[in-house]
């Protein structure tokens, strides 16, 4: 583990939204600081980001994310997990992006662990049919999303018994890999925010209280203020200014357990090293 800084008992260098590249501001980090990553990176499918083209040659877009799965590696700890959230791409232009991505994590060396299936019961709103009751040309509408989960060199993570938070009931209900959970509602002015209820589900599935969970395109903050609020300390990386402020005040407001030593996030520009710009409350 990571020195501990004074105030707060933050293990060095989380605890903060970071305003920086996700490979840079992970390439700053200690090696085997890491117990847990959740993220969803852009999915190359022209979503308006603040700051950010989402267009990119397919090639060079699984290029640059598997330059991120790399960094993400060295500083995962043994058995550290990677949870991976990607979308099916459009229904006409449809490529199995969630394939191309696990072959190439797989060939860094993660173990695969397994694919859940997050049913988003969003068919209600369906409009593209395709050829309608016709076989000539129908269309599979994408109600879920894939997520992908990996883990460094062992299946097992240790950890301390006393830190585990999770109900026989939720153990029971999270181990189906079937997860109907709506999409978020709230955006806050982001084109694809996670819906807290599956973040709490991989946080409390996959890591101890106490752990070090990082989302290195973290957008409005989900993973990093959920992360927060069940008691693990938290790193949240993004390039946009507008995101990673709306993040910070959504972290604050995110109260850790009674009792537990996680602190208020602080602001700092990338790579980590750089000056924090915010006081933490
Ligand atoms: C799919 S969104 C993540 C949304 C997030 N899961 C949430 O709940 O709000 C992807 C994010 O990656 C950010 N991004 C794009 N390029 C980046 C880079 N090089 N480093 C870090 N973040 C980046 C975008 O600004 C965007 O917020």
């Amino acid at each position: 583990m990571p020195g501990r800084s004074g105030a707060g008992g933050s293990p060095r260098p989380f605890d903060r939204v970071v305003e920086g590249d996700a490979r840079a501001v992970l390439d700053s980090l200690p090696e085997g600081s890491v117990h847990l990553a959740i993220t969803s990176p852009p999915y190359n499918l022209r979503r308006p980001y603040h700051g950010y083209a989402d267009d990119r040659p397919h090639e060079e877009y699984l290029a640059w994310l598997g330059d991120v799965w790399r960094s993400l590696y060295r500083v995962l700890v043994p058995g550290g997990r990677f949870v991976l959230n990607v979308a099916p791409t459009s229904i006409k232009d449809f490529r199995p992006i969630h394939h191309d991505l696990s072959t190439d994590l797989r060939r860094l060396g993660y173990i695969m662990r397994t694919e859940i299936i997050w049913y988003k019961q969003t068919m209600g709103r369906r409009t593209a049919w395709g050829s309608w009751r016709s076989p000539s040309n129908p269309h599979i509408v994408p109600s879920w999303e894939y997520v992908l989960v990996f883990s460094k060199g062992q299946w097992k993570l240790p950890g301390d018994r006393a830190q585990i938070d999770i109900s026989a009931k939720e153990f029971e209900t999270f181990s189906d890999g079937f997860w109907a959970i709506p999409p978020e509602r709230r955006r806050n002015g982001h084109p694809a925010p996670f819906p807290e209820g599956l973040i709490e589900r991989l946080v409390k599935f996959y890591s101890y209280r106490g752990n070090v969970v990082v989302d290195m395109f973290g957008g409005t903050g989900t993973v990093a203020a959920v992360a927060r609020r069940l008691g693990r300390h938290y790193l949240h990386i993004d390039t946009s200014d507008e995101y990673c402020r709306s993040a910070l005040a959504r972290i604050r407001a995110a109260r850790p357990p009674r009792g537990s030593p996680i602190p208020a996030p602080a602001l700092a520009t990338g790579p980590i090293v750089g000056p924090v710009l915010g006081p933490r409350e």
